[in-house]
């Protein structure tokens, strides 16, 4: 194995976040993506997904693909053993539709099937329980080209896939999340920001067959995996206006029901929320709210940092975003750092959605990166970050909230969607011309985190 597990003489692991109210049964672990991880697009009788088509259409910096990405389709193993050192007890990964079912649908593809059977032996070896995760947003092409996310047949099609991940793989994976952040591939698929959102009847039509073919994926799932663990994992952040003016105000209020509760609220309580409730009624047929909200048993956060609203459309850049206030830390990509809004948020959602959560990613990203002349990556900025955001979890136990897990975000440097390779979260360094890997500074401070918090260091 190529990879050195030794720490890097000057790692600063000192510096531990507070660890006061979490459970010794407190589950650690790291999440990735099958797009922005595996590579060998091309290899096992794949399909094309929707990003490969992006990624050669100018969309993504530097021209990047996913076509070798971390190349962990052939290096799983080595991987897993980084896993087993990191200690963690959980690892979430997605699968990759077009590697089960080339055209979306119809013909499965066994080869496909059985990497990720290859993937839990590996997991199971190590100790590591694994937690699927069924779209990461790597649509098999051959669907898009039939309307996609638009096309109510979609409902069924996604069902028809999460029976056969239930039916190949629930003898040994309990966890299972049915989409990815719903509220970021949606919005931003629709180009949320930039026109008149009301009068965009298909976003409408889409955020419901997103919602109708979760509830019926949870379905399949429970008729093959009668003891599976189900959940969503959303992108559930504050969204705050740019200033108090009454308009940024409103339209604060407007975003945050469609990025925080459009997917969420109709799956956990059965109803859309009040300010997008009449624009989606066009598309609601006779049942449709039952067939959505099916029993869930946990709740996905996936956290980095809060949004910030401006109503004045010259003010916007990308989704809806206003300039944010001055004077808050950012990381290197410009994401402001604010541990407390972390913290309310999980006091929020457990709450409001009443069940176990899970932070599913929190992470931080980095285009300055690089080996040091001793070969270390050492990355205070990040150990800093998890060591704030861990503690405000802590706050957040304290204060009441039933978190039960927290995984970073990521194992690996990986691909960044649209920023290509340029932006690292990874634990773990990727060195894209050789794919070596070479844990970071922060991968040997989070194992002493998860030492010190199992009662093991
Ligand atoms: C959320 C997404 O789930 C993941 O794919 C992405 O890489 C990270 N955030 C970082 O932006």
């Amino acid at each position: 194995m190529a990879s050195s597990l030794t720490p890097p003489a000057s790692a600063p692991i000192s510096a531990l976040p507070t660890l006061a109210h979490i459970r010794k049964d407190f589950i650690w672990g790291v999440s990735t993506a099958s797009f922005q991880i595996e590579g060998a697009t091309g290899e096992d009788g794949r399909g094309q997904s929707i990003w490969d088509v992006y990624c050669r259409s100018g969309y993504v910096a530097d021209n990047d693909t996913g076509d070798v990405a971390c190349d962990h389709y052939h290096r799983y193993q080595e991987d897993v053993a980084l896993m087993k050192a990191l200690g963690i007890q959980a690892y979430r990964f997605s699968i990759a539709w077009p590697r089960v079912f080339p055209q979306g649908t119809g013909a499965i593809n066994e080869p496909g099937l059985a990497f990720y059977d290859r993937l839990i032996d590996a997991l199971e070896a190590a100790g590591i329980e694994p937690w699927i995760c069924l779209y990461h947003w790597d649509l098999p092409l051959a669907l898009e080209e039939r309307g996609g996310w638009l096309n109510r047949d979609i409902v069924g099609w996604f069902a028809d896939y999460a029976r056969v991940i239930g039916q190949r793989y629930g003898k040994r994976v309990k966890r299972f999340a049915t989409f990815n952040e719903p509220g970021i591939f949606s919005l931003f698929s629709r180009s949320f920001g930039a026109r008149d959102r009301s009068a965009d009847d298909k976003l409408h039509r889409w955020i419901h067959h997103v919602n109708l073919a979760h509830g019926a994926a949870v379905d399949a799932l429970r008729e093959t995996v009668p003891d599976a663990q189900i959940g969503l994992v959303t992108n559930y952040q504050p969204v705050y206006p740019s200033s108090d003016k009454p308009e940024d105000v409103a339209e604060a209020k407007l975003i945050g029901d469609y990025w925080n509760r459009a997917f969420a609220d109709p799956q956990y309580r059965g109803e859309y929320p009040d300010l997008i409730r009449d624009a989606i009624k066009p598309h609601i047929q006779p049942g449709d709210m039952a067939r959505i909200h099916r029993p869930l048993d946990w709740f996905g956060l996936n956290h980095y940092s809060p949004v910030y609203i401006n109503a004045d459309p010259n003010a916007i850049v990308g989704l809806g975003w206003g300039p944010k206030p001055e004077g808050i830390p950012r990381s290197p990509i410009d994401w402001t750092i604010e541990p407390d809004a972390f913290r309310d948020t999980l006091i929020e959602v457990s709450r409001r959605y009443g069940k176990p959560v899970y932070v599913t990613e929190n992470g931080y990203g980095s285009n300055i990166e690089k080996p040091d002349d001793n070969g270390d990556v050492i990355d205070p900025g990040r150990i800093a970050f998890l060591r704030d955001y861990i503690t405000a979890l802590d706050q957040a136990i304290a204060a009441g909230a039933d978190v039960r897990g927290y995984m970073v975000w990521s194992l690996l440097d990986n691909f960044e969607w649209e920023q290509g390779y340029r932006v690292r979260f990874g634990l773990i360094y990727i060195d894209y011309a050789t794919l070596r890997r070479i844990p970071k500074a922060s991968f040997q401070w989070f194992a002493e985190v998860i030492r010190h918090a199992r009662g093991t260091a």
